[in-house]
């Protein structure tokens, strides 16, 4: 496909012995298309050329040779030259790229050869289920199908947070009182509760407290009874994520948790050790880190056990010997921040900067009902994801009945329209900011949800349907596409790529998600305003191949966010 911007820099190189890629970046997108199609502004050359922004424009549009192929028009307005681009190689361009690699299209190979490893998803077992890990999950599970349509080796890796005191506390609990509770069904529920009642009454019991301690030590030294109770523990819980996971369609490489670095930590403490690093600080082992302005990262408690710090560089330390990454990523809650560049610098000054480097905490914000109030903080009331995604599908399925009683496979629609609300409500905003969480605004079919995209995706399907719809290259008169609207369209299906790599290099899949509203309402305001079934079967055609384009982009990005799009609805 063509590269407008390249061809562009390249013609302007000619007249200017500027270096091509350093034009390239200077190019812009004009915020109204009437203006152009790209925008070069002059003034970025007046040091080196040591002229006025004018007068190089008025020299470049002189002498570049408009060959009306691939640039059109340049029109000089103040020092920028605003550049018409012809628009029938443009939409020859597109339709044929699309058309030829179908479910490809967006994709490159950037990343071949390189690991990205993608922490995501990490509940806490045994502890409650927090609608945090949703978004965690969500967010993750997108950029893992980013990379790898980036050509990268998505690594994704479920760090079950199996390990540590709240399970001193199940144990001691569960000792006490599991006769008080019903464990022949739903026993993850039970042990939840046992959980909960645990953290209230040790408020007042400090003594359940030492108790869970000396669980979770027994549990360390590897005791046969806590081993076979936490073992007993992780699969129901595990058993009971995998139907989370499969409705969310989320895949992972290795669920390998903080457990598997039990054994694994020694030596971590020894290289700090031997390389000087650790210190004594209030009978605790700790790295100083003030020289970086951070509180030390303990490494060693005062009661002589390893922390999650030491667990993750335990565990950094793994990734780089196996996977040798790229890039490490940690998409893990806001409140976080401070943990992970504190075990960044430690691995840095360990002797790893070159690692430390590629490592990168990617955070998110809070999940707020519409009132800004923080869903799941209050005591004891777990939230299973589970049950958020089965509501969704009931509500869908509500719909589905009212509006399309008769539509077939109405289960299976309503399971990727809802568990897609729910995705794309997470997805479509920048991930720092606060989820709203409101069901009428997510399901919205009208608004910019994921039940809209699949809307128009719907649409797309129906039309080509009608009119029983093959692609035929041969067929195809280019010229013939020229409403303002469809090109506008076509425009945003040329950028998808480049929308998708933007989104890998920010680790932000809000930007795919933004990119689809656009295309989807784009698409929208161009069949309302103009005929696709006509009388001029030479336009139809082209009318019916911008349809099957559009149809493929939207079916490949929500597919990138980690939905499902329904051929009917
Ligand atoms: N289980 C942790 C939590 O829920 C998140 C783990 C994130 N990953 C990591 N390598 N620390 O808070």
């Amino acid at each position: 496909m063509i590269n407008f911007k390249n061809e562009i820099a390249k013609a302007i190189s000619k007249v200017t012995d500027i270096d091509v890629k350093e034009l390239e970046t200077y190019i812009e997108i004009p915020p109204n298309s009437d203006l152009g199609d790209y925008a070069f502004p002059c003034f970025k050359l007046a040091k080196t050329l040591r002229k006025a922004p004018p007068v190089i424009a008025a020299e470049i549009k002189e002498n570049i040779g408009i060959d009306g192929e691939i640039i059109q028009q340049i029109d000089i307005v103040g020092g920028y030259l605003n550049i018409h681009i012809n628009k029938e190689t443009l939409v020859e361009n597109v339709i044929k790229e699309v058309l030829e690699k179908q479910e490809k299209y967006g994709s490159s190979d950037i990343g071949q050869g390189k690991n990205v490893v993608i922490d995501y998803s990490a509940p806490n077992i045994a502890k409650p289920f927090h609608i945090g890990h949703l978004r965690s999950t969500v967010i993750g599970g997108a950029l893992y199908k980013i990379y790898n349509f980036l050509g990268y080796n998505s690594v994704g890796i479920n760090y079950l947070g199996e390990w540590g005191l709240q399970f001193g506390k199940v144990m001691a609990g569960y000792d006490m009182w599991k006769d008080e509770y019903d464990f022949t069904k739903n026993e993850i529920q039970s042990i939840l509760k046992i959980y909960v009642r645990f953290c209230q009454e040790e408020k007042e019991k400090p003594e359940l407290t030492e108790k869970a301690r000396e669980y979770f030590k027994k549990l360390e030294e590897g005791n046969k009874k806590q081993v076979e109770t936490w073992e007993w523990i992780r699969k129901i819980s595990l058993e009971n994520y995998q139907k989370t996971y499969k409705l969310l369609n989320s895949k992972f490489d290795s669920y390998n948790g903080e457990a598997y670095y039990n054994d694994k930590m020694d030596a971590v403490v020894e290289e700090l050790r031997k390389k000087g690093l650790l210190k004594e600080s209030e009978g605790a082992q700790v790295v100083d880190l003030e020289a970086y302005d951070m509180p030390p990262c303990i490494i060693i408690t005062s009661a002589g056990t390893t922390i999650y710090a030491t667990r993750d560089l335990a565990s950094l330390k793994d990734r780089i010997n196996k996977y040798h990454f790229d890039k490490a990523i940690y998409v893990v809650g806001n409140e976080q921040r401070l943990h992970f560049k504190q075990v960044f610098k430690v691995l840095e000054l360990m002797g790893y900067p070159e690692y430390a480097s590629r490592c990168e905490h990617v955070p998110f914000g809070l999940v707020v009902d519409k009132d800004g109030e923080k869903i799941g903080s209050r005591k004891g009331n777990s939230i299973f994801l589970e049950d958020i995604l089965k509501e969704a599908i009931q509500k869908v399925e509500k719909i589905i009945d009212e509006k399309n009683p008769n539509l077939e496979n109405k289960e299976e629609v309503a399971r990727k329209v809802g568990v897609g609300a729910i995705i794309f409500n997470d997805l479509s905003n920048s991930r720092i900011k606060d989820e709203i969480f409101d069901w009428d605004m997510l399901l919205n079919f009208q608004g910019e949800t994921g039940p809209y995209i699949q809307y128009i995706y719907v649409r797309t399907r129906s039309l080509l349907e009608k009119s029983s719809y093959v692609p035929e290259l041969e067929k195809l008169d280019f010229s013939k596409l020229q409403e303002k609207e469809a090109i506008e369209t076509i425009k945003l299906l040329y950028r998808f790529n480049e929308f998708v790599e933007n989104a890998a290099q920010k680790n932000e899949p809000s930007i795919v998600a933004r990119y689809l509203i656009d295309v989807a309402q784009s698409f929208s305001t161009f069949y309302n305003e103009h005929k696709i079934i006509t009388e001029d079967k030479s336009i139809q055609h082209i009318r019916l191949a911008l349809t099957y384009c559009v149809g493929i982009v939207l079916k490949t990005g929500v597919e990138l966010l980690g939905m499902e799009m329904p051929n009917k609805m």
